[in-house]
């Protein structure tokens, strides 16, 4: 029987089981036998790793994190533990390797490609959505949603007490969650690494917001930007004598990243693992899966490399329009 490596690596997110389970029982459907490494490249190395069946994937669609455990692995640059990696991958008798991770993770799989010719296929996952060539990772939605809702709740507190505050959500360096966040939870400011608003114009829309008779006003802003609450110190500092009341601030962290995947996230990355697996079988080889305008489609690993997905001006400004 024909056999796929599978491993989840990098930062965890929902929809990564929901993806597991895709690519095995793809590959089972096809008559094909997948062995799944335990902490991503780290199992490779090591060779850990599972038998994957049917089964086995029975259950965890609706389930966050991944039953395979995920790691950064350092050793990884080394090219001897890449070899090392290689030949225990040509043990198991490994035909392809499928990587479902960000950026740093197709690097990695690339050089298996390049170094030892392994046929090596990605599945973009990070719910910082800002894989360049693919307009969705697996996890973005659910991220979204879990920001929502608790910024929702947020905003009662806000509203009642007619504050302004600062909610800070990941993203890493790019806006992608601030900018769906704040248009989804109506936020009076959205700050986005791609689109610098010069702290000016914050104050101005906050006494814009007073002046308007608007009690209260949210400003979301991305981990890139600022931390959440340097930028309440300095908000508190710069309008000290406008009489806009306490700024408090608060960082959602990693709530955004666990929990059970959105129907869209579950969806998408069942899409994507039932894709790849096909086009596995149908002999397309070194590729990532990318979804483009509706189509989840493929293209070659390298070109999610060294370049920056950026968020879309057209929904900044729509942001500005609804806001203040
Ligand atoms: O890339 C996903 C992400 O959650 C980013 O939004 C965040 O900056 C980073 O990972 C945090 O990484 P770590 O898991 O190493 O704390």
């Amino acid at each position: 029987m024909k056999r796929i490596g599978l491993l989840t690596s990098g930062g965890d997110c929902p929809g990564l089981n929901a993806c597991i389970r895709a690519v095995v029982r793809t590959a089972s459907y096809y008559g094909l036998e997948t062995v799944g490494f335990i902490r991503g490249f780290k199992g490779l190395v090591d060779n850990d790793f599972k038998i994957l069946d049917y089964k086995s994937v029975a259950g965890i669609l609706q389930r966050g994190g991944t039953v395979l455990l995920t790691a950064r692995e350092p050793r990884f640059k080394d090219y001897q533990y890449r070899k090392k990696a290689y030949e225990n991958i040509k043990k198991l008798g490994i035909d392809a390797l499928f990587v479902i991770g960000g950026n740093g993770s197709f690097q990695g799989a690339y050089l298996l490609q390049k170094e030892f010719g392994l046929n090596v296929i990605g599945i973009p996952k990070t719910i910082d959505n800002d894989i360049f060539g693919t307009e969705y990772s697996i996890g973005f939605d659910t991220a979204v949603n879990n920001a929502m809702e608790a910024i929702d709740k947020i905003k009662d507190t806000t509203m009642s007490h007619e504050r302004v505050f600062i909610v800070e959500v990941m993203g890493r360096d790019s806006g992608f969650i601030a900018l769906e966040v704040g248009l989804a939870t109506g936020a009076e400011i959205t700050l986005i690494p791609e689109y610098p608003l010069p702290l000016h114009i914050v104050e101005e829309k906050i006494l814009k917001a007073k002046s308007m008779g608007k009690g209260f006003a949210i400003i979301v802003v991305a981990e890139g930007v600022a931390s959440a609450k340097e930028l309440a110190e300095i908000l508190t500092e710069r309008l000290k004598d406008k009489d806009i009341g306490e700024i408090r601030y608060q960082v959602l962290g990693y709530i955004q990243r666990g929990g059970s995947p959105t129907a869209y996230d579950r969806i998408m990355a069942s899409k994507f693992g039932v894709f790849a697996v096909e086009k596995y079988v149908a002999g397309e080889k070194n590729f990532m899966v990318a979804f483009e305008n509706g189509s989840v489609v493929s293209k070659p690993l390298e070109v999610s490399f060294g370049k920056i997905r950026v968020p879309n001006i057209k929904k900044y400004e729509i942001n500005n329009i609804l806001s203040l």
